[in-house]
């Protein structure tokens, strides 16, 4: 076959398996067998190995996703990604279509959406191709997923038909179907691996996986439901979405215009039973404004559009048998109780366990073993026990007492005043927390060491290999290499990351070694005041509490730490491996005290810097970065597309509002 042959066939091979692609995964309406599309896609895969040179992302062999494994790329969103304000009752909506009508006086429609429970993901198109796959984030910046995103064949990495936008954003939901889901936790099951909570938050871990082979491997699938853009050729949103279809794009079927109030009410009273036959998770109905400028009109507050609404369905409550208390010890020394139950289906996935929280839960709901309990699915990762059918409590069901002893080290459990959570003080010897230690500090916001993960920490914990922190920097690359699922290279990576990490500046030390309420704000204030280890430990709890932001309870937790022995033990140990234990020069030399005493706000995204960057501007400089404004607050930086609600309150409060050049003019 020539070049020109070649080129041909592998065209219209690419179109032919994205079309079936298209009809089995967007349509549900194959028209060929799979095994036939296999011969197909192997037939692709040796063309393209056979001349390179045609090599094409968006073409359907791309879609297994690939091994090599890389960071994500933090992005900023052309438009902010933002909430939705929720409703749980037919009166919260009624008040929000009263809301609307005091601003909008013409006829208007609404669209009513079943509201998806996934990870929002927003897409952009150039030119018909799909160029970016961006997470919600923290709606200003998201993760650049997009190599894991190519590999969910309903998503079109190629559009269909011409008529599209030449750029254009689409955001919608990715997902994983129940039967996915079940299927891998029945997997996980089988090999005694602890089971995924629920699809959502399999699906945001799946998404942020560093290998797309895996991605692909785990079926997901994404529904769309808003399209962003300049100078789009549509007013209506119904419309815009039924175009989006004829794109390639996975509409839901259920997406209905609405003439009034009625029909939403209908819509939702249909869906509030229906969704139990649906494929995927919903937790509710999202009620839009249907005319583009109409929602121009009503505009957005500093959270979410202010014409739209989400409807949150009632969490699904279903009875079953309390098996047996269990107690897990978490990092901090804090005994969680859990709640083994009969697997029951709620949601459409079986739960088996429920989170007790606290001792004081357990004593409120006066549980008893054997008892009939209400379990609940909200929004909340875990189930949650509700209540107790005390009819069905047979006299002999004995109740259940909180332990007193760690399950782990036996220790005594301790309770401090005031405190929900009992804790086990065995801060050094108690397995668990030893572990949960090891695997905060090498975490990615504190030291950030590369191949060490959590298995890895308790294979080299149970193996005797390391036994605390200190020992992490001990460790010899034979030891490593000998290590189960590990290679030379593995090995390599592990002990460059441990060296590494002896760059890693002061404050991100201090908070990897776990202090009780020292977060990463925490240490960066300390530090910040106090530059050095030797000033934290000589510090006296009076002396913390002066500094801004630290209270009596971080203080005593703090001088805490210092005093154990062992602790500062650690902390030599650590300095003699070459941890960073002082403020870096340059950082010193780099702040200044030009904004000492102000509150700042920043709001709406900016031309130069990006939010991230003015933070720590701020900070360099002496000031303070708050979230929200209050009377306290020195100035405002406002950049493009500042929530209006944001504005308001400070115009109200008298408060200043500065450029971002403005804002760069006074470090000058
Ligand atoms: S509209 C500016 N429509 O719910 C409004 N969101 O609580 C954009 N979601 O972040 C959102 N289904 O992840 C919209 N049909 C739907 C949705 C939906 C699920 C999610 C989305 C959003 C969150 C808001």
């Amino acid at each position: 076959m020539n070049r020109e042959e070649a080129l041909q066939k592998i065209t219209s091979l690419r179109n032919e398996l994205e079309e079936h692609n298209y009809k089995y995964y967007v349509l549900a309406q194959p028209v060929i067998s799979d095994f036939d599309f296999d011969m197909k896609l192997k037939a692709l895969e040796k063309l393209e190995n056979d001349f390179p040179e045609f090599a094409d992302i968006n073409s359907p062999t791309q879609r297994v996703g690939s091994d090599l494994s890389k960071d994500f790329e933090q992005v900023e969103h052309k438009y902010a990604m933002l909430s939705l304000s929720n409703a749980y009752s037919e009166e919260e909506i009624a008040d929000f279509d009263t809301r609307i009508k005091k601003i909008i006086n013409t006829d208007f429609e609404y669209v009513c959406e079943l509201k998806f429970d996934g990870s929002s993901i927003s897409l952009t198109y150039e030119n018909g191709k799909l160029t970016k796959a961006v997470t919600r984030g923290d709606g200003v910046k998201g993760d650049d997923v997009t190599r894991n995103i190519r590999t969910i064949k309903s998503i079109p990495l190629q559009l269909r038909g011409n008529n599209f936008p030449n750029e254009f954003e689409i955001r919608g939901e990715i997902v994983m179907p129940f039967d996915v889901f079940n299927q891998l936790n029945a997997e996980l099951e089988k090999s005694g691996e602890p089971l995924l909570a629920n699809p959502r938050n399999t699906t945001a871990g799946t998404i942020k996986m560093k290998n797309s082979k895996i991605v692909a491997s785990r079926n997901l699938d994404a529904y769309f439901y808003y399209i962003l853009g300049k100078d789009l050729p549509f007013d209506g949103h119904f419309e815009s979405l039924q175009k989006a279809k004829t794109w390639g794009f996975k509409i839901s079927d259920a997406t209905q215009v609405c003439q009034n109030l009625e029909e939403v009410f209908q819509f939702i009273r249909k869906w509030d039973k229906e969704r139990f036959n649906l494929p995927v998770a919903t937790d509710g109905i999202v009620i839009k404004v249907n005319s583009k400028k109409l929602q121009e009109n009503l505009g957005f507050t500093a959270k979410s559009p202010r014409w739209a609404i989400a409807y949150k369905f009632k969490a699904e409550n279903v009875a079953t048998k309390l098996l047996s208390v269990s107690y897990q010890v978490g990092r901090t020394g804090a005994v969680t109780p859990v709640a083994n139950l009969e697997p029951v289906q709620i949601a459409g996935t079986i739960v088996k366990r429920a989170s007790l929280h606290n001792a004081d839960i357990i004593e409120n709901l006066d549980l008893h073993l054997g008892d009939t309990v209400f379990v609940e699915k909200g929004g909340e990762i875990i189930p949650k026990i509700t209540g107790v059918d005390i009819s069905q409590r047979h006299p002999m069901f004995s109740k259940v007492n909180f332990i007193s002893t760690c399950p782990e080290c036996q220790t005594e459990l301790i309770r401090a005043e005031g405190e929900a959570a009992f804790y086990c003080p065995n801060e050094n010897r108690c397995p668990p927390q030893i572990k949960g230690k090891m695997e905060h500090f090498v975490s990615r916001k504190a030291m950030d060491i590369d191949g060490l993960g959590q298995e890895t920490i308790e294979l080299l914990y149970s193996q005797g290999l390391a036994k605390n922190i200190t020992d992490l920097y001990k460790l010899e690359k034979s030891q490593l290499e000998n290590l189960e699922r590990m290679g030379e290279k593995s090995a390599q990576r592990i002990l460059d990351g441990l060296e590494a990490s002896k760059n890693v500046p002061f404050e991100r030390v201090l908070f990897a070694l776990g202090i009780r309420f020292v977060g990463e704000t925490v240490a960066k204030t300390l530090v910040n005041k106090l530059h050095s280890i030797e000033n934290i430990i000589s510090a006296k709890s009076d002396d913390l509490v002066e500094i801004d932001e630290i209270g009596q309870r971080i203080a005593d937790s703090v001088t805490d730490w210092f005093s154990n022995e062992e602790n500062l033990q650690l902390v030599a140990e650590l300095q003699e491996q070459g941890l960073q234990f002082q403020i870096s020069e340059e950082k010193i030399a780099d702040r200044t005290e030009k904004l000492a005493g102000l509150s700042i706000i920043i709001s709406g995204t900016f031309e130069k810097y990006s939010r991230d960057e003015l933070k720590k501007m701020i900070e360099k400089n002496g000031g303070k970065n708050v979230g929200s404004i209050s009377k306290k607050t020195s100035f405002l930086i406002a950049g493009e597309n500042m929530g209006p609600s944001k504005l308001e309150k400070a115009n109200k409060l008298g408060i200043s509002i500065i450029s971002e050049d403005d804002f760069l003019k006074m470090l000058e």
